[in-house]
């Protein structure tokens, strides 16, 4: 028997490739604006809503932007990002995602989703997978954008369980901080020296192992 009571999972990175789609649309708007931009600092956006990932961005410019500019850019940003994604099927889940959800529910325990993003719903659809989740906390219903714990202990307000009962899955810097200062074992995707403050770090979901944590 697990001592969790549910697993609260991060969407993009962790149950598909959408990162990766961010990463470009971002890419081409920095270079757009002679910011630079490589896989280092994309590690710093990760997680990071959208309005502030382009202020991170736009610090490393040549010059400054009006806010009518930002708000430009930042939905011609977001064109490209719903580009990307308008083609997804449930074949671009990543390996063991499906697995790792029908593992926890198999074990009795609850599903959660905490997406900062304003298309996870869209991405949900295209992947299929709404349905297997108790409880799904995005933009639309948090103030504060991880690293802030808001979204994962809204997800579990809305799941009925304290922290400490739930555990959280995130491949980004700004996610596994928004876990632990939820008061959660933080289980991170992704590479440790890059997810430093994660309890557990597994290179995919087909390493997830509900049993270790
Ligand atoms: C997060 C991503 O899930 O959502 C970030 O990790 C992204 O890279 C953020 O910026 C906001 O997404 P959107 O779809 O609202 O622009
Ligand atoms: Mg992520």
């Amino acid at each position: 028997m697990s001592k969790y009571k549910a697993v609260i999972f991060d969407l993009d990175g962790v149950i598909t490739d959408t990162a990766h789609y961010h990463y470009l649309a971002w890419k081409r708007l920095a270079d757009a604006v002679g910011a630079s931009f490589d896989e280092e600092f994309n590690e710093q956006l990760k997680g990071v809503d959208r309005m502030g990932s382009l202020e991170l961005i736009l610090a490393r410019a040549p010059r400054g932007f009006s806010e009518e500019e930002k708000l430009a850019l930042a939905d011609a940003k977001n064109r490209h990002y719903q580009e990307l994604i308008a083609t997804m099927t449930p074949g671009d889940l990543l390996p063991g995602a499906l697995d790792a959800l029908d593992a926890v529910r198999a074990a009795g325990l609850k599903t959660g989703l905490a997406s900062v993003s304003k298309n996870a719903f869209t991405v949900l659809d295209r992947l299929g997978i709404r349905e297997r989740f108790d409880t799904v906390v995005d933009a639309a219903t948090i103030r504060n954008s991880k690293p802030h714990p808001e979204i994962f202990l809204t997800a579990a307000v809305q799941l009925g369980l304290e922290p400490q009962d739930c555990l959280g899955v995130e491949d980004a810097v700004a996610g596994v901080a928004s876990i632990k200062d939820a008061g959660m074992v933080a289980v991170g995707v992704g590479r440790p020296e890059v997810l430093t403050r994660a309890d557990h770090v597994i290179p995919s979901l087909s390493a997830f192992r509900l049993e270790d944590y």
